[in-house]
């Protein structure tokens, strides 16, 4: 994860002076050329095209059936003292379809216990890479039998998960801190939902959706982001319905391909409250114009199944996509967005992210937002975190998600979700 293939590697441009000057679309001006001066047209206009716009050509857009897709819930166990005594946990497998072979999700959830007032709490919710068992030592937590990807170093055995893979990613979620900050911690294997592989979508949700005769999406169809995206939002439905958890207060949050998973989600499902960024790079927060680090073309070439079959025509031509990953963020708007980068991770175009960043500002300016206040591209620090409804950080250190880069999360979260 976070680098590239020794070919690819020897060609991507890492030298700021060669970069090639870009025209970034204007994210206030319609396809038709007419200026973007009101909240109101933004909303009825330019919000829904920007919308139709990455739906067809770079994530694909979400099938609508004929017939809604059955999905049901169950708890499949409950621990009142789990994290020493601080947290409820609960799992929860959430079916899409019927049948045995049916695709379903295991959202595992911390609830804090310390005295919430009776009141809901606000949550985090976000896909994980190698099994909700990974994330905690809970003993408690079920060993994912799902697919898992191959190159995992440890606690995976033949493609499937093992107990030495328990806790192995614990401080990529900081679950305790999460629990005594007064959050609630939703998360789910990305992998239940689409395994990450090119099988031409025959596995995970993609055939539920298909017409009679369908075998894979149309080119302008989802791909993998999208159906992972998909996942979240179904994983909000169902928090909505859990009375300790207040879903009006989730905010969606992912790292690297899963940081573009969020962005995704964020911006399709307004009811995402917040969403954060953690090193997503390209085809995430970071301008595909700008020709640092990764490009289109890499995208496609290792991940022909993260986007949609449209957006294979932008590589090498990023200049011809009729949008850029600004008015990701702006779709966004005005909610609350972190976009996390890290020094190291060249490979994902830090710049690139503060970039788009601020050029998703005039449309939160315009929705009556404190936008982004960064001037310049800051020094990396550990606490970075800047002010604003558009946040940045820029911290040491490599492609991960650190303890640090949660405090960040959580004092983002605070300032915005418990005001
Ligand atoms: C690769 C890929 C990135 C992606 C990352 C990850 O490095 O090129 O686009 O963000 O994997 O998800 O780990």
């Amino acid at each position: 994860m976070g680098t590239p293939d020794a070919e690819i590697a020897a060609q991507t441009n890492y030298d700021e002076a060669a970069v090639r000057p870009y025209t970034l679309p204007d994210p206030l001006r319609t396809a038709e050329g007419r200026s973007v001066t009101s909240p109101d047209l933004w909303a009825k206009a330019r919000r829904p095209e920007l919308l139709k716009l990455f739906e067809s050509q770079v994530y694909g857009k979400t099938p609508t059936p004929s017939q809604p897709i059955p999905i049901s819930h169950e708890v499949v166990s409950e621990e009142p003292e789990a994290l020493g005594g601080k947290a409820i946990r609960r799992e929860v497998t959430i079916k899409f379809g019927e049948g045995a072979d049916a695709p379903r999700m295991e959202l595992l959830i911390f609830l804090p216990k310390q005295p919430t007032g009776g009141r809901p709490v606000p949550a985090f919710l976000g896909l994980n890479f190698e099994g909700n068992h990974a994330v905690t030592n809970d003993p408690g937590v079920r060993i994912s039998t799902a697919w898992m990807r191959p190159g995992q170093e440890k606690g995976v055995v033949d493609n499937r998960a093992t107990e030495a893979g328990r806790g192995r990613v614990a401080d990529r979620w900081c679950a305790e801190r999460v629990v005594e900050r007064g959050y609630a911690l939703a998360t789910a294997y990305y992998g239940d939902i689409d395994p990450d592989f090119d099988d031409g979508f025959q596995n995970g949700v993609h055939p539920l959706f298909y017409r009679p005769g369908q075998t894979k999406p149309d080119p302008d169809q989802w791909g993998s982001i999208g159906a992972w995206a998909w996942g979240l939002s179904r994983a909000l439905d169902y928090l909505a319905t859990v009375p300790e958890v207040d879903a009006a207060k989730v905010a969606v949050l992912g790292h690297s391909r899963l940081g573009k998973t969020a962005l995704w989600a964020g911006a399709h499902d307004p009811r995402f409250a917040l969403v954060i960024s953690n090193n997503s790079g390209e085809g995430g927060a970071s301008l595909a114009r700008r020709n640092f680090g990764e490009t289109t073309a890499n995208l496609n070439k290792s991940f022909p199944h993260w986007f949609c079959g449209n957006f294979k025509q932008y590589s090498g031509h990023e200049d011809k996509l009729p949008v850029d990953q600004h008015e990701l963020i702006a779709l966004i708007a005005p909610r609350p967005v972190l976009i996390s980068s890290a020094e190291d991770d060249t490979w994902a175009d830090p710049r690139g992210e503060f970039l788009a960043a601020q050029a998703a500002d005039p449309v939160y300016r315009l929705l009556g937002t404190d936008g982004f206040q960064l001037a310049e591209w800051p020094a990396p620090a550990e606490d970075s975190l800047s002010k604003g409804t558009i946040a940045y950080r820029y911290r040491p250190g490599k492609h991960d998600v650190l303890p640090s880069d949660w405090e960040a999360f959580l004092k983002f979260a605070d300032e915005h979700l418990k005001k």
